[in-house]
């Protein structure tokens, strides 16, 4: 377009009412730049202070599944005495190929080189990473007080995750806490009510012939290993059971808590 023509194409843009229609365009599509930029730019700034947030409620949630977390604690601080490590889950043992500070066990999950595609899989989740990170609650001399194992499987509507608290023993179970689901509040998500998160303290995971023994379920079972359901959410309460079951079980951390209990790591 010469120079002279575009001159007059806007001269005559110019002289248009403010409200006809190419002015109204032009305003529109002026605003819409500006938000998307604005909400763009507000994205970009936020995200660090998003993934900063995402790790402090990570640690939250593992401090209070250790029972280390109460209001108005530093979560950075308390957190240093928790010894994060990854495990091999094939040959159960640890190992240093990767940094637990920054390994992505669920990353790793949809990588075909770190993860295996399950035939049998009960907590509904596709591929099982081979490597996960656990963490290790210390005494002060040194010794281990708690180990915290991530799990994560399919309830009714949505993936939960969370986390295992075990005793040394690697047997009994001290707390189970998940830290992000979609299940319904007042049914699924009674996951999160302390009072049924309580029954999970002091449970076994495996009789003296190492079966396991572990079950959420509506019927009453052995004391020892049973959990209830949620009244209204047997379906949520039987993903719970099938997950906590696979992680704990031959293809999650078994391999894992036999070693530890055989002082082989
Ligand atoms: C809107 C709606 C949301 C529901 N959400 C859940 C849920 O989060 N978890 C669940 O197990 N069942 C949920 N249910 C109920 C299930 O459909 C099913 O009835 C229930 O799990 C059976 O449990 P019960 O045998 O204890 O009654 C929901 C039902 C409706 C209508």
């Amino acid at each position: 377009m010469s120079s002279e023509k575009r001159d007059n194409v806007f001269s005559r843009f110019k002289k248009l009412s403010i409200d006809s229609i190419p002015k109204t365009i032009l305003v529109a599509i002026t605003l819409c730049l500006f938000c998307s930029m604005l909400v763009s730019l507000a994205a970009v700034k936020l995200k660090s202070i998003q993934q900063e947030n995402q790790l402090r409620d990570k640690q939250k949630n593992i401090l209070q599944v250790a029972g280390l977390y109460s209001e108005g604690i530093n979560i950075e601080e308390t957190f240093a005495s928790i010894e994060p490590k990854i495990v091999d889950i094939e040959s159960g043992l640890f190992t240093d190929k990767f940094d637990p500070k920054v390994f992505n066990d669920l990353k790793a999950a949809s990588d075909p080189l770190l993860s295996v595609a399950l035939e049998d899989d009960p907590a509904s989740i596709g591929r099982r990473s081979n490597y996960a990170t656990i963490y290790l609650l210390k005494n002060k001399d040194g010794t281990i007080d708690k180990l915290i194992l991530p799990i994560y499987g399919y309830g009714l509507w949505s993936t939960l995750y969370g986390f295992v608290a075990l005793e040394e023993d690697t047997n009994q179970i001290f707390g189970l806490q998940f830290y992000k689901h979609a299940e319904t509040p007042g049914l699924g998500a009674e996951v999160d009510n302390p009072k049924w998160k309580g029954q999970w303290k002091g449970k076994k995971l495996r009789d003296e012939d190492e079966k396991l023994m572990i079950q959420v379920a509506k019927t009453p079972g052995p004391n020892e290993y049973h959990i209830d359901a949620i009244a209204g959410a047997t379906l949520t309460s039987n993903g719970v059971n099938s997950l906590v079951r696979f992680w704990v079980g031959e293809a999650g951390f078994k391999k894992f808590l036999t070693n530890f209990k055989n002082g082989k790591i």
